[in-house]
């Protein structure tokens, strides 16, 4: 398919067949050609620098941040970069009990096809902080357990937070629905790491407070992520590490936090990775926007779904076969119960790379009783043919 062509790993390595997108996708020249010439003419430090090198580099940062905002449907000025969604959430979270919109006896409502990110940060802060965290659950065929929700979101619960996408099954959740049931005072956060590189996305159609996301695997730099942060929460959140653009005024008696997100990057940003995010950005509106990204990923999807309906009784895809209301993340498992590693060892041999085991979403596999899984996970480069070499050694298994 055309688009393989734009990513010189395929040329460097051309028996490769990269089907862990899921973990982080694969850089097109463009993106790795224009972080190059930015380093190469443009960079210096930004926020400091008077000069016009300074200020050039400062112009392509925010014009990272422009391009993403376009992205996610939200204004520059609403959004935060740091390392990756991870982080996000642990500096969101923080905020939150530090400005004490979180505290003692509240509770945090997580789905339960949360990865570890938007879990851990949560449960740590629960046992020093003493709120509680709960889950919600899915219904068998992986859509969201609205019974399940209703009964848990009482008046205690001070935030909502899950992703958009799991990792682990691809199911699309209907994250606008679950807002039209909140309260206007609760706290909605979503994960969107593997939901944007996707399809098109709309933060205000949602009308959530918090959304994160990560570069890596929407074809930037690693170490580039943040989260769209609704003005209104903003300017009441304090910051999880304080730097000199935290405050607008500071004396010997106080300080006053500013209202911008700037106050959450603290230190020098990744200057180099936000350029990065940028190209790739470029990269997508070249090739027709993520509505083309969704329509070419739709169509493998289809081809993958034709392939696990073919193996049924043989392996379990664990997730739904409509396709649209998936990405291209397809975990299974095996009926003749071989262990995921050799599995996972065998489709190396065959240099096709894939993921097993837990996906960082252990609350996941244990509500559906499974010890591990097999992922599979498509972008925008693969095409049929990655499709039919990875079907015919899993035939094969
Ligand atoms: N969250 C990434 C994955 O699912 C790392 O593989």
């Amino acid at each position: 398919m055309m688009y393989k062509k734009d990513f010189p790993i395929f040329e460097h390595n051309p028996w490769l067949v990269f089907l862990d997108n899921g973990a982080s996708c694969q850089k097109p020249k463009v993106v790795i050609d224009g972080v190059s010439d930015f380093v190469a003419h443009d960079y210096a430090n930004i926020h400091r620098g008077l000069y016009e090198l300074s200020e050039r580099s400062e112009k392509a940062y925010y014009d990272s941040k422009t391009a993403v905002a376009r992205l996610l449907g939200c204004k520059a000025s609403e959004i935060f970069y740091t390392y990756n969604s991870t982080y996000a959430i642990n500096i969101i979270a923080w905020a939150l009990v530090r400005s004490k919109v979180l505290t003692k006896g509240d509770v945090v409502l997580l789905g339960i096809w949360e990865h570890h990110a938007n879990v851990l940060p949560w449960q740590i802060l629960a046992e020093e902080y003493g709120f509680e965290v709960k889950f919600f659950w899915i219904k068998e065929d992986y859509t969201l357990d609205r019974n399940d929700f209703s009964q848990k979101y009482d008046e205690k619960v001070k935030v909502v937070a899950c992703s958009h996408v799991s990792n682990v099954t691809g199911q699309i959740y209907d994250v606008k629905k679950l807002k039209q049931q909140l309260r206007d005072d609760t706290f909605f956060l979503i994960d969107w790491s593997q939901s944007v590189p996707h399809f098109v996305v709309d933060v205000l159609d949602i009308g959530c407070d918090a959304l994160v996301f990560t570069g890596h695997k929407m074809m930037a730099y690693t170490g580039i992520g943040g989260s769209y942060l609704k003005k209104e929460r903003l300017k009441k959140l304090s910051p999880m590490i304080a730097w000199w653009w935290t405050i607008e005024d500071v004396s010997v008696t106080g300080h006053t936090l500013t209202s911008g997100t700037d106050k959450f990057e603290a230190g020098t940003p990744n200057i180099i990775g936000a350029v990065s995010l940028l190209k790739a950005i470029e990269y997508i509106n070249n090739i027709g926007w993520m509505q083309k990204m969704w329509e070419h990923e739709q169509e493998i999807v289809k081809k993958v779904l034709k392939w696990f309906e073919l193996l049924a009784g043989k392996v379990d895809l664990i997730g739904t076969f409509v396709s649209e209301n998936r990405v291209g993340a397809f975990s299974f498992v095996l009926k003749n119960q071989l262990n995921f590693n050799k599995i996972w060892e065998i489709f190396a041999e065959h240099n096709i790379a894939v993921r097993c085991g837990w996906h960082c979403a252990y609350p996941l596999h244990k509500q559906l009783g499974l010890g591990g899984t097999c992922r599979m996970s498509t972008y925008i480069y693969n095409d049929e043919e990655d499709v039919e070499k990875f079907f015919e050694v899993l035939s094969k298994i």
